[in-house]
């Protein structure tokens, strides 16, 4: 089974004075999804914003909210990015923390869950959490920041990770996320993933409608 191609582009590069209105383009393009990225300070060298912005804008978006914590302590705040009305909330395997019982908990509150590895991390690390998850995100960039340039090593982590869920018959999707655009994209597409984030490359775009349409025909 292969999941239709979803672009989730990623509000961390619109405006910030005015993110209702990068949601509001991604809808108004018909697109379902839109990525929240959510930093500490902590596990990356860097801020950006919190559940308080996450509720605002889901007073003004019916999108999926696919909630990108980039925490050290993301347990600690599931249930508020819950309330917020995410409806996915994925989780990075690098900290140190109960991963089962806090993907149990995005689950049991209502919320798809999601582990996260960084390019650093070996795919094993994620394994024993295949069958637990709605989604794998792949890190093609050492997150923190937008803009930076995609990771064409990660392509094999990709496939590995497709290769399990065929072998095992599950149907997670499989998300990447850094440097993402018309042309990596095409080559994660190849490897076996199913749902893009982008940022720099999305919001940059002249022509969005464009881009939205080259992905749906992937
Ligand atoms: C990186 C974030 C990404 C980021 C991607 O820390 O997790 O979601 O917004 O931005 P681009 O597409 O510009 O690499
Ligand atoms: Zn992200």
């Amino acid at each position: 089974m292969k999941h239709a191609a979803v672009l989730a582009p990623s509000i961390l590069a619109a405006d910030h004075a005015h993110l209702a209105a990068g949601a509001a383009t991604v809808q108004a393009l018909g697109l379902e999804w839109v990525h929240l990225d959510i930093m500490d300070g902590h596990f990356v060298p860097n801020l950006s914003f919190g559940p308080q912005t996450v509720a605002a804008l889901r007073k003004n978006s019916s999108l999926f909210f696919d909630t990108h914590l980039m925490l050290d302590e993301p347990h600690r705040y599931i249930e508020a990015f819950a309330k917020a009305g995410s409806n996915l909330i994925s989780i990075h395997i690098e900290p140190a923390y109960d991963h089962a019982a806090t993907l149990a908990r995005i689950r049991a509150l209502g919320c798809q869950n999601g582990i996260v590895l960084n390019p650093g991390t070996p795919t094993e690390a994620i394994e024993p959490y295949l069958s637990q998850v709605d989604i794998v995100l792949v890190m093609t960039v050492q997150p923190g920041f937008g803009g930076q340039p995609f990771r064409r090593d990660m392509l094999a982590k990709i496939s590995q990770i497709d290769r399990w869920r065929q072998e095992r018959g599950l149907t997670f999707r499989l998300e990447v996320d850094g440097g993402v655009d018309l042309v990596t994209g095409h080559e994660c597409r190849v490897a076996g993933a199913d749902t893009f984030v982008a940022g720099t490359s999305f919001f940059g775009a002249a022509d969005k409608p464009a881009v939205v349409k080259a992905v749906a025909g992937w």
